[in-house]
């Protein structure tokens, strides 16, 4: 069987989509468990476009130790050089250079004629390929482009030293056919292909990156371009979810693999949702909260006399754990850990410690701690920030016939903060406590409140979206009580503003 490589772009173009910014910290945690999942290549930014930027990819290619980490570049020699800088500690780097190559992108984009195009893309290989083995090569908006210019131009990279050729479908307007035959035409007319390996790169204006990348690799493709819960421009990248389980189900059919550890891919999808503050609507394929439901009469009873009847793939394939109810009351350290690790997590003894004081907490307000929960709890310490505003404690007055009071208690290396704010509702009452402690600098730009699990006593999850100065930070919060979840959220934004947005300034 073929093996088809996984080229991850969640921390680039995934990134790049509005409201997607991720910090350093975080960054770093969706590196190592896209290494967890086995991804191929993690592109890990585009080291010219910001020193945070910049700094992200050289300590990704810092603590990542199997894959290829690859740095995006224009196909300019200042760009190429700073990818260069920023990978070059990698075990395995990649510079990755692109140019537009279809006629409207050189003559109003670029302002250059094809050759001139030509010419350049050929030497900028040539000086990355000075630089580092390992290059790929991007014909930006490739499937607009003439495909004769796009032969020619492939070829003379590949002459250059380019080891990857990437077909973007930059504006997501191919279909699956004529991509098909795009990727056809290139391996039958450019005579140096052989030397090199083909990649697709789709986005998803159509809604069609899937179908269009899983075309491209019938007809010759050997790296997929995607990015987790399809995050990406506009309407997204493809979703390596969707891709490598299409692969994977049906094998029998595309009698090919890769080779990512599918068992993750849950847990990577609720990564990025946390990060990201974006969460999937719930008939997305694959992650979506209903991909594995069976609410109708006749499925439950189909799935009840055989599964296969309507289940295709199973949730635990994609790491959705069956083992529902696991852990109480009485539950001790140990069986915590068994119950982390079985879920895909390794933590210090020190963070285990901090988990557990938090699991029983939570297993006293709530009869049954799902894995869910524990998960939960994980991805919400692994937000924490050092020396930031923590809540201490709040008080709520609220009712539909009283305007809401919150009286909130902050505290901050040691020293307390206290306010008293009105406000349109308890959440928005404790929001401006919040902002008159800490000083209305912020704007709530979107706020999102869902249950964990089940249950009336399920843990709520507050995301949070606020605007600081010129950046926009995601909170996450998470309590059986969901004005405190609310809170947690807001303060975890505002302390991620605070911090990183003053690392960022001292940076430039
Ligand atoms: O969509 C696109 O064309 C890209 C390239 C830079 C690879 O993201
Ligand atoms: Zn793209």
């Amino acid at each position: 069987m073929k093996r088809i490589k996984i080229f991850d772009t969640t921390l680039r173009d995934g990134e790049q989509s509005p409201g997607c910014s991720m910090n350093l910290k975080e960054k770093i945690d969706v590196a190592r468990q896209l290494e967890r999942l086995n991804v191929d290549v993690i592109e890990a930014g585009f080291a010219i476009a910001s020193q945070g930027d910049f700094n992200s990819i050289r300590e990704i290619a810092n603590v990542v130790k199997n894959a290829t980490i690859a740095s995006l570049s224009r196909a300019v020699p200042k760009d190429i050089q700073t990818a260069y800088e920023a990978v070059k500690n990698a075990k395995k780097p990649r510079i990755h250079t692109f140019i537009a190559t279809s006629d409207i992108h050189m003559t109003y984009k670029l302002k250059m004629k094809p050759e001139e195009v030509l010419a350049q893309a050929s030497a900028m290989v040539k000086y990355a390929k000075s630089l580092c083995e390992d290059i790929e090569f991007s014909a930006e908006d490739a499937s607009r482009s003439n495909p004769e210019f796009l032969y020619r131009i492939l070829e003379a990279v590949i002459k250059a030293g380019a080891t990857v050729v990437n077909i973007p479908d930059t504006v997501g307007y191919t279909t699956p056919d004529e991509f098909y035959n795009l990727i056809k035409g290139i391996r039958e007319n450019v005579s140096n292909i052989h030397r090199a390996e083909i990649s697709v790169h789709c986005h998803n204006d159509l809604g069609l990156a899937v179908a269009n990348s899983l075309s491209a690799i019938r007809a010759g493709a050997s790296q997929v371009e995607c990015t987790v819960n399809g995050i990406g421009e506009r309407a997204g990248n493809a979703a390596l979810e969707e891709i490598v389980m299409a692969i994977d189900t049906r094998k029998d059919f595309y009698q090919m693999h890769t080779n990512i550890d599918t068992q993750q891919i849950f847990h990577t999808s609720r990564l990025i949702t946390k990060v990201t503050g974006n969460r999937v609507q719930n008939n997305k394929a694959i992650v979506g909260e209903n991909a594995f439901a069976h609410e109708s009469g006749i499925h439950q009873h189909g799935m009840l006399a055989n599964k296969g009847t309507y289940e295709i793939m199973t949730p635990e394939s994609v790491g959705i754990s069956k083992n529902n109810l696991v852990l109480g009351k009485h539950s001790g350290r140990h069986a915590l850990l068994e119950r982390v690790n079985a879920l895909g997590y390794q933590l210090s003894p020190e963070k285990l410690d901090e988990i557990f004081i938090e699991f029983k907490q939570l297993a006293d307000k709530k009869k049954v701690i799902y894995d869910r929960d524990i998960e939960a709890l994980i991805q919400e310490k692994a937000g924490e920030i050092e020396n930031a505003y923590k809540l201490s404690h709040f008080v709520i007055n609220s009712g539909n016939t009283i305007t809401s009071t919150a009286n909130i208690m902050l505290v901050k290396n040691e020293e307390n903060y206290e306010a008293v704010s009105h406000g349109h509702g308890p959440v928005d009452a404790a929001f401006k406590a919040i902002e008159s402690i800490i000083g209305n600098r912020f704007e709530l730009e979107d706020y999102t409140l869902k249950a964990v699990t089940e249950g009336e006593d399920a843990l709520g999850e507050a995301m949070v979206k606020v605007k600081f100065g010129e950046g926009l930070w995601n909170g996450y919060g998470l309590s059986t009580d969901v004005i405190e979840a609310s809170i947690q959220a807001y303060l975890n934004a505002i302390n991620k503003g605070l911090h990183f947005g003053e690392l960022i300034k001292s940076q430039v």
